[in-house]
């Protein structure tokens, strides 16, 4: 057969052979014709990929007849009430746009402690408002370190410290009654020696050994290693590690323990389309693609956002749309601005992280300076209709200073020494910096390193509340409360990683553990306990702490605010354009929707009251300007704005 047709033969006469191979009985009729009626629709566009990709190799279509089957495998196991979902979703596809979303990330274990206990905090979420809760992952995985789960050894089995699969979907259900999106991980770059894969690679198994990247010497691993970044230094030089069982060097970017798999097999991408439409019938709204840059190799390249890697997860993409439409992506790469971009397209991610959004508003409270930021913005902030940024000031992971090395040339700042000096700000080194970071993956050969630490520490408030500094307490209490509001304004989902809502400080107990005490991504995940959410959700009390006293402010500032986004479509779907303004420490932005309302905002990065020009209101058309968050009315374009140390402006006609 595979001789009979060649690469070029057309995807219809490829589709009717493969459609004729393929046994649909177990499948009711209603699905059947669902499914061939699917199929029908996206084939081309998987044909194309798979055999750009594939094509080269004698048994493309032999894989592509699997890939059918698994396919149709993926719609025999989906529930009709996700079915359901599928066709409501197919009808109103931008439910992501819209002005009441807003998500949570949390690890199961530091704020259940199971998957039971989540739905006691289900009134936690409610009252913030989310409507969108990520999971971090919690399969099955090695004992002592797993990468905080992101070294997958069963994608089928959830970690039996944390529940059961069934107690995930029942969850699943609960959250969706109530009105919230689960959000999962597909871990997809690389499983850990422990999945059963690696554990059939160890015992010598051909077949699964080709399931990864594994060499008998070090020759290939140096030509590559020649242009690779390290991911983790501190943890193991390059991104190979030897294994003694196999004597074979595996290809391991992150940690030894997490193999990197091999999508230049096709039964690697059969296998893992498996997993993820299992993930996808778990009852999730959305799957975050980590690690994403990393899943396609190229001799001679650093080995990220290859151009088959996006073709790659296109054709993920026309899978799901096959077979579970209302599930969307969302890309998680950290890299150069100019790439993060070119994963986020209705075909590819819908969903993508905003990085530079990220590092540059850090970058702003440290130089509390906007104008990287303005320019960055200006350059990248605009992505399609049919897609959204996901806006976030924190996560599980370090910060790392991404952003566009050419736009800070031209704005006459120095790359590398600035990235230097950001480093030694968040990391407390620089004198007069407000920060409690931590220092980490040091480059022992480049000096290179990135940040960690909770929102909380690195605005201020650990080191304010040591020294009992109670213009530092109220300064970092804004900050965080700026750092957010932008990522509620500005157009896209707001992430908030759990626990920074409640202002908590770092949490060094990891340095106690030898399981995590080498990756010092820890100290910025921390556990939000019972009492934490009862103080959130309690009447004012004069009995607090000062540290619970700025955990309470930091809460009902961004429950004020999420309140204020909700009931104003202009935070939903509207175009948003960066403006400039004639104060170097202010920021600023317009927003417009298709009903012709607009919203400005204006902010100020720093503890000093700034002015700016009052014409500014002009982009909203005409004054009097309600601000959203005060209530007060500026009137008149003639008169100099004010703004308060770190105040922002929600400002409407
Ligand atoms: C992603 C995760 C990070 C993890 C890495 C490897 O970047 O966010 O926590 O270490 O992938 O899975
Ligand atoms: C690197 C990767 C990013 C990952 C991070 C984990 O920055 O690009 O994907 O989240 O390492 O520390």
């Amino acid at each position: 057969m595979e001789q009979a047709m060649n690469y070029a033969a057309d995807s219809n006469v490829c589709l009717d052979r493969i459609m004729a191979n393929t046994d649909l009985s177990m499948l009711t009729k209603k699905d059947a014709a669902l499914f061939t009626r699917r199929v029908n629709a996206h084939f081309g566009d998987l044909f194309d990929k798979y055999t750009t990709i594939y094509g080269h190799q004698f048994d493309c279509y032999f894989h592509l007849q699997q890939l059918i089957n698994v396919l149709r495998d993926g719609v025999k196991n989906r529930k009709p009430a996700l079915k359901k979902l599928d066709n409501l979703r197919l009808k109103s596809p931008n439910w992501y746009k819209d002005e009441n979303q807003v998500g949570m990330a949390l690890y199961v274990d530091l704020a259940g402690p199971t998957l039971k206990d989540l739905h006691t905090r289900i009134p936690y979420y409610k009252a913030l408002g989310i409507t969108y809760l990520h999971l971090m992952p919690l399969y099955d995985s090695p004992k002592g370190d797993s990468d905080g789960g992101y070294a997958v050894s069963d994608y089928r089995k959830v970690n039996p410290s944390l529940g059961t699969m069934s107690e995930l979907e029942s969850l699943a259900t609960a959250l969706q009654k109530e009105g919230i999106n689960l959000v999962l991980d597909f871990v997809f770059n690389h499983t850990s020696d422990e999945h059963h894969w690696a554990k059939e690679a160890l015992a010598g198994n051909k077949q699964f050994q080709n399931y990864y990247y594994l060499f008998n010497d070090r020759t290939v691993p140096d030509q590559f290693e020649h242009t690779l970044r390290e991911i983790f230094p501190q943890v193991r030089r390059g991104s190979f590690t030897f294994n003694e069982h196999m004597q074979k060097w595996v290809w391991t970017t992150f940690n030894s323990f997490q193999w990197d798999l091999n999508y230049s097999n096709p039964e690697v991408f059969n296998a893992i389309t498996g997993e993820m439409l299992f993930l996808a019938n778990i009852g999730c709204a959305a799957l975050r693609l980590d690690a994403l840059a990393f899943i396609w190799k190229e001799m001679g390249t650093d080995c990220e956002n290859q151009e088959k890697a996006h073709l790659l997860i296109q054709a993920f993409n026309t899978c799901l749309q096959i077979v579970a439409p209302a599930v969307v992506f969302k890309s998680e790469a950290i890299v150069h601005p100019d790439e993060v971009i070119k994963y986020i397209g209705k075909n590819e991610c819908q969903l993508s992280y905003n990085p530079l959004l990220m590092a540059l508003l850090w970058n702003s409270l440290a130089t509390r300076k906007t104008r990287l930021l303005t320019r960055s913005m200006q350059k990248s902030f605009s992505i399609s209709d049919e897609c959204t940024w996901v806006n976030y000031v924190r996560c599980h992971d370090d910060i790392g200073w991404t952003f566009d090395d050419n736009i800070a040339n031209e704005l006459g700042i120095n790359p590398q020494d600035h990235r230097f000096f950001l480093n030694q700000f968040f990391t407390g080194r620089f004198e007069g910096s407000f920060a409690n970071g931590v220092p980490f993956a040091e480059n022992p050969s480049n000096g290179d390193c990135r940040v960690c630490g909770s929102l909380a520490s690195l605005c201020g408030l650990e080191g304010a509340l040591d020294t009992n500094d109670q213009q530092g307490i109220e300064d970092a209490i804004n900050r965080m409360l700026l750092m957010y509001g932008i990522t509620f304004s500005i157009g896209g989902i707001p992430l908030l990683y759990s626990s920074d809502e409640l202002a908590k400080l770092n949490d060094y107990d990891y340095l106690n553990d030898p399981s995590k005490r080498h990756d010092d991504r820890w100290v910025n995940r921390i556990a939000v306990t019972q009492e934490d959410t009862e103080l959130a959700l309690s009447e004012p009390s004069s009995q607090l702490t000062a540290e619970q006293d700025a955990s309470l402010q930091v809460f009902r500032g961004l429950q004020n605010m999420l309140a204020i986004r909700r009931n104003n479509p202009i935070f939903g779907a509207s175009r948003t354009t960066i403006l400039d303004t004639d104060n170097q420490h202010c920021f600023a932005y317009v927003r417009e929707n298709d009903s012709g309302e607009k919203l400005l905002a204006i902010c100020n990065f720093s503890e000093e009251t700034q002015q700016i020009n009052g014409n500014l209101l002009g982009a909203l058309g005409h004054t009097p300007s309600i601000d959203l968050l005060t209530g007060n009315t500026l009137n008149d374009n003639n008169t100099a704005i004010l703004l308060a140390p770190f105040q922002q402006y929600w400002l409407k006609q």
